[in-house]
């Protein structure tokens, strides 16, 4: 669950550019941990969400970036991180559910919302970031600069994990990235 500590930054010191990569891994994992401790955000990891990406890789995955973004935004990049890995905490299906993509979209902030509530104490940010990351699917527009990054970071992460693993022509498909 860990970062490998190698940090793949050749032969750039550390601090020309900031911290190394190593650095903002260790950085972000601080701020997760506990969560990731969670029998309920590890229970993500048995759900595919998109492609062959579980749900729990995905959240990690929009965690990491919406991190990184809010951090070099100087916004709050704890909350960006923990709010970001609690936004997909359900574990219904909803075509079982007979619900329609829209349904859904609007219906799974909620539910997560409930859930990671039970996980931990949700600030005002983690909770606005939670409800309004299906902004634009839905009218819950978010308030705060953070929840937009999440929001934006999510749908990139999402198309990127649907293509993942779509054979390129001529080529190999592609790896998936991650932190
Ligand atoms: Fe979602
Ligand atoms: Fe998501």
């Amino acid at each position: 669950m860990r970062a490998s500590a190698d940090g793949g930054g050749g032969d750039v010191p550390e601090g020309v550019y900031g911290a190394s990569r190593a650095a903002h891994r260790r950085a972000f994992y601080e701020c997760v941990s506990d969560l990731l401790e969670e029998p309920e955000v590890r229970r993500m990891g048995a759900h595919r969400q998109h492609g062959e990406t579980s749900r729990l890789k995905h959240s990690l995955n929009v965690a990491y970036y919406s991190y990184r973004v809010a951090k070099a935004l100087r916004l709050d990049c704890r909350s960006a991180a923990r709010g970001a890995l609690l936004h997909d905490l359900f574990f219904y299906d909803w075509k079982e559910c007979g619900l329609t993509p829209l349904g859904h979209a609007r219906l799974h902030p909620h539910i997560a919302h409930t859930n990671a509530s039970c996980v931990t104490d949700l600030n005002e940010v983690e909770s606005d970031i939670i409800l309004k990351h299906m902004w634009l699917c839905s009218r819950d527009r978010p308030i705060y600069g953070e929840s937009l990054i999440v929001t934006l970071v999510d749908k990139m992460c999402a198309c990127a994990e649907a293509l993942a693993d779509v054979p390129v022509k001529g080529g190999r498909g592609r790896r998936r990235q991650g932190p």
